[in-house]
């Protein structure tokens, strides 16, 4: 209807004024500040929602993550620690953490959950919340995880045509929403220049300027201590090779269910690419950080001590006393198993590691496995 408050009519009414950038329609799209995909108070993760993260599809991984932090406090002595969750959504993940937590550490650190939306945060004690990193209080050491946050930052659609750069803007048709191209703004032919990077003639590329900035914010936060960055992406020779991914990386989820129509049902549907992590590791290294791990997730978890999780110990090791028992841990077990083997999200995620004044060797993350 015309006069409905909705994403795609806020979309219309800017389009009156001309093409938007798929950047900007994307902003609209996810961020609004009542309508978008990410203002809604019901959240898009879950198993009936639109996708799920790492910490919703098991245990294993709170866990994993919990003997970092111990380790983390432990390192900190009697410092005065700020653990922070940042692009937190409804906040499970720092509030499980937090129940995890032994008491000792409890009284030392304070844990936050940042997220541009709150109107999602789940109640709970222990945990404050805010919805940029400036407001957190930084105590004296700092511990900031991140579980894709950068994927979810608005993102240019690019493409090269005779070797010229073009940028997705998005125009009104017929009531609906099409892609025209406009040549690209400068700065992300210096973004490619920069990094050295020839796209070929017809290849699409997802770049967001925001994966770095976002991220030199947080080195700024961090004085001493560690930021952990959980997300789907490459270093930038695999993702803008040639012909490994030649389409690029954009992709819009709903109801579990992946596709590349990016315009479709704007506000209702999730739009993520794979993000730069050498834009990452060098804003980092810039900023006087050390870079102490940089792999795939299942790896990262199973130095972390996973594999030691009762959920993917021997078979013979469970005791069960029933038959619904019996399936209800072999669903738990095959959830478990998808954060460490190689075909699934533990082989998708990638984690780095970077670190400050809180020593470079002998984590339990940096782990031989074999
Ligand atoms: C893909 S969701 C991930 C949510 C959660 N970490 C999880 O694993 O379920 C990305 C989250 O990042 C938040 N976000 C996006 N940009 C942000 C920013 N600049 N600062 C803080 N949060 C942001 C979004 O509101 C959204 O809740």
């Amino acid at each position: 209807m015309p006069g409905d408050r909705s994403v795609s009519n806020v979309l219309r009414n800017m389009l009156q004024h001309g093409d938007l950038s798929f950047r900007d329609f994307m902003e609209v799209a996810l961020y609004h500040p009542e309508l978008g995909y990410y203002s809604r108070s019901e959240s898009p993760v879950g198993r009936n929602a639109d996708y799920v993260t790492s910490p919703m599809i098991s245990p294993v991984f709170v866990d994993s993550l919990g003997g970092l932090i111990s380790e983390f406090l432990s390192r900190a002595g009697d410092a005065v620690c700020s653990v922070v969750d940042i692009g937190c959504g409804d906040g499970s993940l720092i509030h499980s953490l937090y129940a995890a937590a032994a008491p000792s550490f409890r009284e030392k650190a304070r844990f936050y959950g940042v997220d541009r939306s709150l109107d999602r945060v789940l109640p709970g004690e222990g945990v404050a919340f805010a919805r940029q990193l400036d407001a957190v209080p930084r105590g004296e050491v700092q511990l900031v995880i991140s579980n894709e946050l950068f994927d979810a930052l608005p993102f240019a659609r690019l493409v090269m045509r005779d070797e010229h750069l073009h940028e997705l803007w998005i125009a009104e048709r017929d009531a609906g929403f099409d892609w025209v191209e406009h040549e690209a703004e400068p700065r992300y032919d210096d973004y490619f220049a920069e990094r050295d990077i020839d796209l070929r003639d017809g290849q699409f590329a997802d770049v967001s300027l925001e994966w770095e900035a976002t991220y030199d914010d947080v080195c700024r936060f961090v004085s001493r201590g560690l930021i952990v960055t959980f997300d789907y992406g490459h270093p930038e020779r695999q993702l803008f090779h040639g012909s490994a991914r030649r389409f690029g990386t954009a992709a819009a989820y709903s109801r579990q269910r992946v596709s590349r129509d990016l315009l479709a049902n704007p506000g209702e549907q999730d739009l993520t690419a794979h993000i730069n992590f050498s834009d990452l590791q060098r804003a980092g290294e810039r900023r006087g950080l050390e870079t102490l791990f940089f792999d795939r997730q299942a790896k990262f978890l199973l130095a972390l001590g996973a594999g030691s999780h009762h959920l993917l110990a021997p078979l013979d090791d469970l005791q069960v006393s029933s038959v619904v028992e019996a399936l209800q841990l072999r669903e738990q077990r095959e959830d478990a198993r998808r954060l460490v083997l190689p075909d699934g999200i533990g082989e998708d995620i990638r984690v780095l590691v970077q670190g400050r004044g809180m020593g470079q060797g002998g984590w339990g993350f940096q782990r031989k496995l074999f």
